[in-house]
């Protein structure tokens, strides 16, 4: 059985309960709208991480489900308004929520996805100081994906930015909702805030490559690969690890061509130019070295439980992260 549908029979119990919770209520536009991307599709990348750590540290997994569908209904919120602050029309491979409902209607259905996932854990059968516990760090992640995304807009304004600056950004945006799916998954498994903290801190990071990964796969891959558009980084001047690393290593002439593809009213063309750019100046490659390198570490961690099916999916899913393909 290959990774991608190990993946599929974890998140069978994730789409059940996303289809249990989405159903659609009056009034019908909102609640249509609030299912529309969730059931689409996507990776359910964060609640397979969760119930796959859950099991790795001997726990029941059973027990994690609605937590686990709580981060892919968090995930699913930061999509909808991600897309509206980027202007981007395709997810999942089909419209984007607020290219077809509206942009009212898309705020809303994201703050309802929001809502869903506190529900969600509250009506879990756990511990009340475990699920106390994950309702504080779901509602403090929520709070720093939106310091994150508030980063990556500021950032659109600035000429290049640091390294250490977007790594901060993306660890806030994207990372740390891995981190606490790896932390949730190891609270319901009964381990103790140490070993959680310590496979939080493992999956953040990882999560740092997944979002480097995420940014090149944006300049290179196909929107049918993607499911969402190709190019829309660019298009939209974002300052990530391809820019600012093609802005260090380019030549004037490249650097200048660069920066005014990024801050102007580009079109398809002007876009392949700045990836070929990114490209000649080794931009690409050093990103894709760059989002390998955070894999060494996790492997680590993992090695220091026992050998287990779970054990070795988590491996892959880790790797799968930052390697996931064109
Ligand atoms: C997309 O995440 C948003 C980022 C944080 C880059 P995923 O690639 O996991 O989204 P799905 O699988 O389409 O839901
Ligand atoms: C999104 O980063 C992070 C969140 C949704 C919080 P991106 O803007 O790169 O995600 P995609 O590429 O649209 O999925
Ligand atoms: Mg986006
Ligand atoms: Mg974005
Ligand atoms: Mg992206």
């Amino acid at each position: 059985m290959n990774l991608k549908e190990k993946i599929a029979i974890r998140a069978k119990p994730i789409d059940k309960t996303l289809q249990k919770y989405l159903k659609i209520r009056e009034p019908t536009k909102l609640y249509e709208a609030s299912a529309h991307i969730p059931l689409a599709g996507g990776k359910r990348l964060r609640p397979v991480m969760a119930l796959i750590t859950c099991d790795m540290v001997g726990g029941d997994s059973e027990k994690a489900i609605l937590f686990a569908t709580a981060l892919e209904t968090i995930h699913n919120f930061t999509l909808v308004h991600d897309d509206v602050m980027d202007d981007d029309d395709l997810r999942h491979g089909v419209a984007a929520c607020h290219t077809i409902y509206g942009l009212s209607t898309a705020i809303l259905a994201g703050d309802t996805l929001f809502a869903y996932a506190f529900e969600m854990i509250t009506d879990s059968d756990i511990d009340d100081r475990i699920k106390a516990d994950l309702v504080q760090n779901v509602a403090y992640v929520v709070r720093k994906i939106a310091e994150g995304q508030q980063m990556d807009i500021n950032f659109e304004e600035k000429e290049t930015v640091e390294p250490k600056d977007y790594l901060e950004m993306i660890r806030l945006k994207t990372s740390i909702l891995f981190g606490a799916a790896a932390y949730g998954g190891a609270r319901i498994g009964g381990t103790n805030e140490d070993e959680a903290r310590e496979l939080e801190n493992m999956a953040t990071n990882v999560g740092l490559g997944f979002q480097i990964w995420d940014d090149y796969l944006d300049a290179t891959a196909s929107e049918d690969v993607l499911g969402k558009p190709s190019g829309s980084d660019i298009r939209q001047g974002k300052r990530t690890l391809l820019v600012i690393e093609a802005l260090n290593r380019a030549n004037s002439k490249q650097r200048r061509r660069l920066l005014e593809i990024l801050d102007s009213d580009n079109n398809d063309e002007d876009i392949v130019e700045a990836v070929n750019i990114m490209d000649e100046c080794g931009a690409l490659s050093e990103c894709h070295i760059q989002a390998n390198k955070y894999l060494e570490g996790a492997r680590k961690v993992l090695l220091k439980y026992p050998e287990s099916e779970a054990r070795t999916l988590f491996e892959e899913l880790l790797e799968y992260m930052v390697t996931r393909g064109h």
